[in-house]
């Protein structure tokens, strides 16, 4: 998704600027830019492609200037061209922007502006900022004035930066994650800390409705009233600056490979918070569970988990759904709110909306210092270092971790689990990828993979669907497995590849026969099992382990199978299209 950066200081502003861009290129993107600022003149480069290949092509690096602002652009509105990508200068060129979000009123904005005679080169929404600042400056002569007219006008949600050409820059938030890194000679603006993690660690998150001018060495935090702001400086972690793939071919295999030990950190870095959960779980009124995607997957699993072993019920909310049924959530219950990122913008409106109801917001997230996080009364931090690879892989095992972990207190410890065991049991799965390899050989050319499960292998089965849809782009569905014959069956032919989740659980014999009513109609069929069957074409052994921990090492063969499908397809494990990491937008 966007990422927006910003620098001030004593050293050249673009290598940096284009150094934080890179590093911030898991996030996803379509195009680049960056535009300096030197004696009085504001410079701008941009085009379409990864940050490499642009600034190959076009030196954003070698732009002058020890002011400068920078973007990747994930295309919302407008196609993707290089008069699209950022920064977006003012008619003037005496103002440039970046910006993060969506500009929901931006249509009537550009007409207005049009009125008055400003023209717009770009489709997108976000070039009404940058004209807007112009005409509020040039009505002013003012940043800090200029700022509080144009945010009273943009509705939607935003962060942008701005760069003025007399030196000065200004950033707002409102709904996007936006830092201030704090160097010892310079100021950094970023949308993800991994922005300037290599210069410093002492980082101010910005509050939403705030906004910030800053000059070569000082800078001021206002709210969008103008007030004055005291802020608190972080110390960010540098792990997040220090991922790196290491002998692996990419990070999604790397992280992938990385399950075994990760699974034993999760929840670590917050002791007490597992405990406080289930405390807050004994007495809520409600449970609601929230995520989007691979998140959400984990919460419907966490609903049958808490259900089966500790016998409370929960409701789970797909994040960008609750917007329109807000009355479901009722007062004074928790939502616990699943994310990696911490800054998906459907979970936090759905954590928004969640507060106005009263209710105690837990969250699982990785990163401890998102916006997630801190809009969090209990937090607890999957600990599984950064994750790059947009297909969510070890953070997914670490949620399930988490969740067993809060049911284990639930229950009183009633159930108990040996993770030291599990992990060995894990490492053995991926320790023999080469029959995986095999069958992803398989699926080079086949263009739709259906995949079963019962129970709580059902939404492993969703999960899985996901990973071989973001890896392969290959259509695929996960099924109820009793679900089968009630429609899905018309399409089971020779040419598709059905995988069925099958562990020794109390799903195990419906299961089989659900396989042997796709074996009778000729579908390749792929069995996720700790028992060996005939019906099976391919089979790929899952250990034999407690029934509770079936879910994550099944998925684990199927994340393995979608990357090797993904290399033989030749599509990037990495950095699918069209996708983002961290979704900042709704
Ligand atoms: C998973 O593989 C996806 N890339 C995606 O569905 C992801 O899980 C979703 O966007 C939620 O992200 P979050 O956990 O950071 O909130």
């Amino acid at each position: 998704m966007c990422s927006i950066i910003g620098y001030i200081g004593k050293k050249i502003a673009s290598p940096i600027i284009v150094n934080g861009l890179k590093r911030m290129e898991y996030r996803g993107y379509d195009s680049v830019g960056v535009a300096t600022e030197s004696e009085n003149q504001i410079e701008l480069k941009k085009g379409i492609g990864k940050v490499n290949e642009v600034n190959l092509k076009i030196h954003l690096d070698k732009l002058p200037g020890k002011i400068g602002i920078g973007h990747t652009r994930w295309a919302t509105h407008g196609k993707v061209t290089d008069v699209n990508a950022h920064p977006h200068p003012s008619n003037s060129g005496k103002i440039a922007i970046v910006h993060n979000g969506i500009i929901e009123n931006f249509e009537e904005l550009k007409k207005q502006l049009e009125n008055e005679g400003y023209s717009f080169k770009s489709e997108t929404d976000s070039e009404v900022i940058a004209n807007l600042l112009q005409k509020n400056y040039e009505l002013t002569g003012d940043v800090k004035e200029t700022i509080l007219k144009t945010v009273s006008k943009l509705k939607g949600h935003f962060s942008f930066v701005a760069m003025f050409e007399n030196g000065q820059l200004a950033a707002a938030r409102f709904h996007e994650p936006l830092i201030i890194g704090i160097g010892k000679d310079d100021f950094f603006l970023s949308s993800d800390v991994l922005g300037f993690i290599e210069y410093t660690d002492d980082a101010i998150y910005m509050e939403n409705g705030n906004f910030v001018i800053l000059d070569k060495n000082k800078f001021q935090i206002f709210d969008f009233n103008g007030e004055h702001v005291k802020y608190v400086i972080t110390k960010v972690s540098k792990e997040f600056g220090d991922a790196y793939k290491g002998d692996y071919a990419h990070f999604t295999l790397k992280e992938i490979f990385e399950q075994h030990e990760t699974i034993l950190k999760a929840g670590e870095k917050t002791p007490d918070a597992i405990e406080k959960t289930a405390d807050y779980i004994r007495h809520a009124k409600n449970i609601y569970i929230t995520g989007s995607g691979t998140s959400y997957n984990s919460a419907l699993i966490a609903k049958q988990i808490f259900s089966k072993y500790a016998k409370i019920k929960a409701e789970t909310i797909i994040s960008s759904e609750l917007q329109f049924a807000p009355d479901s959530i009722e007062e004074n219950s928790i939502l616990i709110a699943i994310s990696q990122s911490g800054e998906s913008a459907d979970v936090l409106d759905a954590v928004r909306i969640a507060k106005e109801a009263n209710c105690k917001i837990i969250s699982i997230v990785n990163l401890l210092t998102s916006s997630l996080a801190r809009e969090s009364d209990i937090v607890i931090g999957m600990n599984c270092g950064p994750e790059i690879g947009v297909a969510a892989t070890k953070s997914f095992t670490s949620q399930l971790v988490i969740i067993y972990k809060i049911v284990q207190k639930l229950s009183n410890n009633d159930i108990t689990i040996n993770f030291e065991k599990f992990s060995e049991s894990i490492l053995k799965i991926l320790e023999n990828p080469k029959k995986i390899q095999q069958i992803a050989k398989e699926l080079k050319d086949i263009s739709d993979i259906y995949i079963l499960g019962r129970g709580i292998n059902y939404p492993i089965a969703i999960e899985a669907a996901l990973k071989l849809k973001e890896l392969t782009y290959i259509h695929a569905e996960g099924i109820p497995g009793g679900e089968l014959k009630h429609g899905p069956l018309a399409l089971m032919d020779s040419n598709v590849f059905v995988i069925v989740f099958n562990p020794n659980d109390s799903t195990y014999s419906d299961m089989l026969t659900s396989a042997r009513e796709i074996k009778a109609r000729n579908a390749k069929i792929i069995g996720i099992s700790d028992i060996e069957s005939d019906v099976y074409d391919y089979w790929i052994e899952i250990p034999k382990i407690d029934e509770v921990l079936y879910p994550i090492s099944e998925i684990i063969p199927i994340q393995l199978l979608s990357y090797y499908a993904a290399l033989e397809k030749n599509t990037d494990p990495d950095y699918p299209r069209n996708l983002a990491k961290s979704v900042t937008v709704k």
